[in-house]
């Protein structure tokens, strides 16, 4: 019997992929920045049993039509809103994304962007860059406090937790806003659980760790933005989807609020026609929350793992299940 198919829709380490060619084969695509283009992933589907998939697939109503005979879609992200998981379980394809493995790396990037964006890092570094460096002032680049500041955690999942660690050893006051009460961070960390509007209107920090789904879309909207303190420092790790991105530029312009820290847009990738990219109070990175090479290379195996437990007959170790 020959062995199952699986395309890997982004360039990726041969060496990752040898332990697994025992049982699997693997055919990629092979240019290294570019993702492949829709028509060739659909003719490559059309022969693979199963896939292994980034942000940048769409795996929407249309590709499943392509696709209603594969076993397992092994997306190399904790985030899956690029998959359509309901219409996917319709097919019976098994949805896995790669919790846990990536915690710790994108608590790390969160956390990088509260302080750059508290003591205008890449302003001051940018001083030096163009030799503009006058003469020492009292005021040169004053930037905001961490210490003894409230964070308010939108979404305290596994990466809200770890922001929160992180948190505490600043010695800030957690504050956070959660479908469900977390019990165990309110003990361990001391947390403070509030309503949505309560956690963003009194904390100095906002920082957004929730899913992208219809309920979240455009959640930091004017209002929201009106609601929090005009010296307010707002952090996006999560998804692009849950800001609108013209209240939030409109917010930094005026003033409404004091800065924000950004590692994903709405629309990606942006470049340097984007509106917020003018404003100097805005942090940007190219969505590198879990970009360390030892989580990226965890993220790949915990995916291959996914995919070897299913052609083996066995539960998926990180299944997705679609919403009743
Ligand atoms: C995720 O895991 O959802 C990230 O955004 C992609 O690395």
């Amino acid at each position: 019997m020959s062995k199952p198919l699986i395309y890997v829709t982004r360039k990726l380490p041969e060496e990752l992929l040898k332990p697994y060619e025992e049982h699997l084969q693997f055919k990629m695509w092979q240019e290294a920045d570019t993702p492949v283009p829709q028509d060739v992933l659909y003719k490559e589907v059309s022969k693979a049993d199963g896939i292994l998939s980034t942000i940048t697939e769409n795996i929407d109503i249309t590709f499943l039509d392509h696709a209603s005979h594969l076993k397992v879609i092994a997306n190399m992200a904790v985030g899956y809103d690029n998959i359509d998981v309901a219409a996917a379980s319709e097919h019976n394809i098994i949805v896995t994304n790669t919790p846990d493995v990536l915690t710790e790396t994108t608590a790390d990037l969160a956390f990088t962007l509260l302080l750059a964006t508290a003591r205008r890092i890449v302003e001051a570094s940018q001083v030096i860059k163009d030799s503009s460096w006058g003469d020492w002032a009292p005021f040169m680049l004053a930037g905001s406090d961490i210490h003894n500041k409230t964070i308010g955690i939108i979404g305290m999942g596994r990466i809200g937790e770890a922001v929160g660690r992180r948190a505490k050893g600043f010695g800030m006051d957690i504050l956070y806003h959660n479908r469900n009460r977390n019990e165990k961070i309110e003990t361990e960390l001391g947390a403070r659980y509030g309503t949505f509007e309560d956690v963003i209107s009194e904390a100095d920090f906002v920082v957004s760790l929730i899913p992208l789904t219809d309920e979240t879309k455009d959640l930091f909207d004017e209002q929201a933005f009106s609601a929090m303190k005009s010296s307010a420092i707002f952090i996006n790790v999560s998804r692009g989807g849950v800001v609108d991105e013209q209240a939030l530029y409109d917010a930094l312009q005026r003033g409404v609020i004091q800065a924000a820290g950004l590692d994903v847009f709405k629309n990606e990738p942006i470049d340097a026609t984007h509106p917020l990219v003018d404003l100097p109070n805005a942090v940007l990175l190219p969505h590198i929350g879990s970009a360390s090479v030892q989580t990226r290379e965890k993220m790949i195996k915990l995916c291959l793992d996914n995919i070897s437990q299913i052609f083996a007959g066995k539960d998926p170790l990180t299944e997705v299940k679609a919403k009743k």
